[in-house]
């Protein structure tokens, strides 16, 4: 199996790049900055899987988060890898009154957009939302390693105006991230499974200042997500 993980921050793909001992490619998107990770995996079996982790790589110095960073790394790592499923990992907000708690990890289980805001239950609405198809077998996946699932909801912004949580509420939307349906939407653009997997950093509904919480989080987080992922990866590289 050829398996493309797309991860916005290096700190949250860090703990991952170290356990598999992922060696950067370099230079394999260039001029773009994104950057390739890659190794082998070989199952119990002596089955080979392709690891590779795409980062958005940075601009202005920080790491390049958000839709239009996402969709840029997913198109050129899809074109360039062709890979049979991309996985979207990486941190979230979600809600104490859903039962998330801080480095809770989830299967995404939906996505869609929660600020593109254009009037009307018509096609266009349709599109603003988005809502694209996740990988037919991700409940499955979730049942067998007894993870939880959400759906994911994208916007550009890390806080949350009230416009996005009634969005997001109308929707039944549970995790919060700034990429995963711009991953999803260049998925479905291309005709290739999505996994989401996400790890909480904050609760959008503590109270709490949001970039405080994602701050003291993060590596919490991160180290959730590793463990989450490797299960992912035992699982994905031991089906046929
Ligand atoms: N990533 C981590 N926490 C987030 C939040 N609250 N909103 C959007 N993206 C996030």
């Amino acid at each position: 199996m050829n398996i493309l993980y797309i991860i916005a921050m290096q700190a949250e793909a860090q703990p991952f790049i170290e356990h598999y001992g992922v060696e950067e490619v370099n230079n394999f998107f260039y001029p773009l900055p994104c950057k390739l990770y890659r190794t082998t995996i070989t199952n119990n079996n002596g089955k080979e899987s392709v690891l590779n982790v795409v980062l958005n790589g940075q601009q202005h110095g920080s790491d390049l988060v958000g839709c239009e960073a996402a969709s840029v790394a997913t198109l050129a790592a899809i074109e360039r890898i062709h890979p049979d499923i991309v996985i979207n990992s990486g941190t979230c907000g979600a809600f104490l009154e859903n039962g998330a708690s801080i480095a809770k990890v989830y299967i995404g289980n939906g996505c869609m957009f929660h600020d593109r805001r254009v009037p009307g239950d018509d096609q266009w609405g349709t599109q603003a939302l988005g809502n694209y198809p996740v990988w037919d077998k991700a409940s499955q996946l979730a049942q067998e390693l007894k993870m939880p699932m959400g759906k994911v909801t994208t916007g550009s912004s890390l806080d949350m105006q009230p416009c996005d949580l009634s969005i997001i509420k109308e929707n039944k939307g549970e995790l919060k991230d700034m990429e995963g349906a711009a991953v999803a939407f260049v998925c479905s653009l291309l005709n290739t499974p999505i996994l989401f997997v996400k790890s909480v950093t904050d609760l959008c509904d503590s109270g709490a200042e949001t970039f405080e919480e994602f701050s003291k989080n993060l590596a919490l987080a991160s180290q959730a997500l590793k463990k989450a992922n490797t299960r992912v990866i035992d699982y994905l590289t031991n089906i046929d």
